[in-house]
């Protein structure tokens, strides 16, 4: 078989591990990248491990030339000019056979619907990155419970959370370069990996329909003077002035079509999670059977003393987002498989070889970022919305939330 060329747009934190998880891929072979900063690390690195030569090139047109698929790793912020200079590149002639973009889709409900339309401008298959719902925890459970499923009824509660310290850079704090907090960043993962388990083994991946969600979003930890302060130093944003939530929860109902049975997934999401690291935990209930995910559990784990603590390079060679270098420390050694980054690659690989969309495309983002918005709304106006409702669906096509507008103090406690 051929090896397909990918070329990377962004060379920051997720294109590091999306090269880490292409060691585990076959006949796929990072062979550029464009960023604003950070190619030339990433193209060493990706050489370094094998994945590929990694050109550097000066602009997303040159990128799109020498490649088979392009990935928009790049900020939220970012989103739009970086995907129509892609559909400018296929028009001027580039044989690009499928593009990928990071979650979340959009910012808002506005900016996701103009991806799928500039992507649908260029006709190329699509992939959404969900990177949880290609976990093989994830796949496995759904696996081992199919007959479950089909003799007792599916799934009727799943509960979903992502949560770790902070992100790793400023623009992630800042609401109005990322479209909101922790809702915005990670509620897309929790919200989009529960609605896909709650959907009965064999059901496509929007069968279930989302009728109502409710949430709230708080600023727990990084809205105290002192946090606040360190956070204004770290990472130069004044959540005195312009805050996001650094917390949120909330549940999306969903309806199945055929029975009419309703099922609730249940959201949590934090920067402030001061444990050991980045921790997903999922569970799903049915009738008569159960599973649970927490990625922080480990074949593996290491203590390092207080005296030998010195010699600790880096703590996050232990887990992504760790933040402690001593003690007992759980670690996991393939991180890029876990949280499923090596199957989503596949997945996308092998449908643009094929010449379809992914498992997740452009369109399905679009639903996950109409329920993290919805969630928004509900917590704004502190009521459960309908999204059944034809005037509600209206109002988040041009809905931004009050925290991505920089008047967070309106709203958080
Ligand atoms: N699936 C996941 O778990 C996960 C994890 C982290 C990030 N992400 C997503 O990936 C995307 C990137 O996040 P990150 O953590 O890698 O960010 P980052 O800040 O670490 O890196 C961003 C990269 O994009 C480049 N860039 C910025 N603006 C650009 C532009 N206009 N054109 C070209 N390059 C540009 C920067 O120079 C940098 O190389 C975000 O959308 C984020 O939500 C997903």
């Amino acid at each position: 078989m051929s090896t397909f060329k990918l070329g990377f747009i962004g060379a920051g934190f997720i294109s590091k591990f999306q090269a880490t998880a292409m060691q585990y891929v076959r006949d796929v072979e990072l062979a550029g990248v464009y960023a604003l900063k950070g190619s030339e690390e990433l193209s060493a690195f990706a050489k370094s491990i094998g994945v590929g030569e990694c050109a550097v090139y000066p602009g997303v047109k040159d990128l799109c030339d020498h490649v088979d698929a392009v990935c928009i790793f790049a900020p939220n912020f970012a989103r739009i000019e970086i995907m129509q200079a892609v559909a400018d590149a296929v028009k001027a002639g580039a044989a690009l056979k499928g593009v990928i973009v990071e979650k979340p889709l959009g910012r808002t409900v506005a900016e996701a619907e103009e991806l799928v339309r500039l992507a649908k401008s260029t006709k190329l298959p699509t992939a959404y990155f969900e990177n949880q719902i290609h976990m093989k925890a994830i796949r496995a459970a759904l696996t081992q419970l199919a007959p479950q499923q089909r003799s007792m009824g599916p799934l009727a509660l799943a509960r979903s959370a992502e949560e770790h310290a902070g992100p790793h850079e400023p623009w992630f704090w800042d609401p109005t370069r990322q479209g909101g907090g922790v809702l915005s960043d990670m509620g897309c993962h929790s919200i989009a990996v529960s609605w896909y388990v709650l959907n009965p083994v064999g059901k496509p991946v929007t069968f279930l329909e989302p009728v109502a969600v409710q949430a709230e979003t708080a600023l727990l930890k990084w809205g105290v003077p002192a946090n606040r302060a360190k956070l204004l130093q770290k990472m130069g944003v004044d959540y005195a002035k312009v805050p996001a939530e650094d917390f949120c929860t909330g549940i999306v109902t969903f309806k199945n079509p055929e029975s009419g049975q309703l099922v609730k997934a249940q959201f949590t999401n934090s920067w402030m999670y001061d444990k050991q690291g980045l921790r997903l935990c999922m569970d799903g209930l049915g009738p008569g059977y159960a599973f649970e995910i927490n990625t922080l559990r480990s074949s593996l784990e290491v203590f390092i003393g207080d005296e030998a603590a010195e010699a600790a390079a880096d703590a996050e060679t232990a887990l992504e987002k760790s933040t402690a270098s001593r003690g007992l420390l759980a670690v996991q050694y393939n991180e890029a498989d876990l949280y499923g980054y090596v199957d989503e690659i596949k997945d996308a690989v092998a449908a643009f070889r094929q010449g379809k969309d992914a498992l997740l495309n452009f369109e399905y983002g679009l639903e996950i970022t109409k329920l993290c918005q919805g969630g928004y709304l509900a917590a704004e106006q502190r009521r459960t919305i309908d999204l059944t409702d034809a005037k509600t669906q209206a109002e988040l096509k041009t809905y931004t939330s009050l925290i991505a507008q920089g008047r967070g103090a309106e709203v958080l406690c």
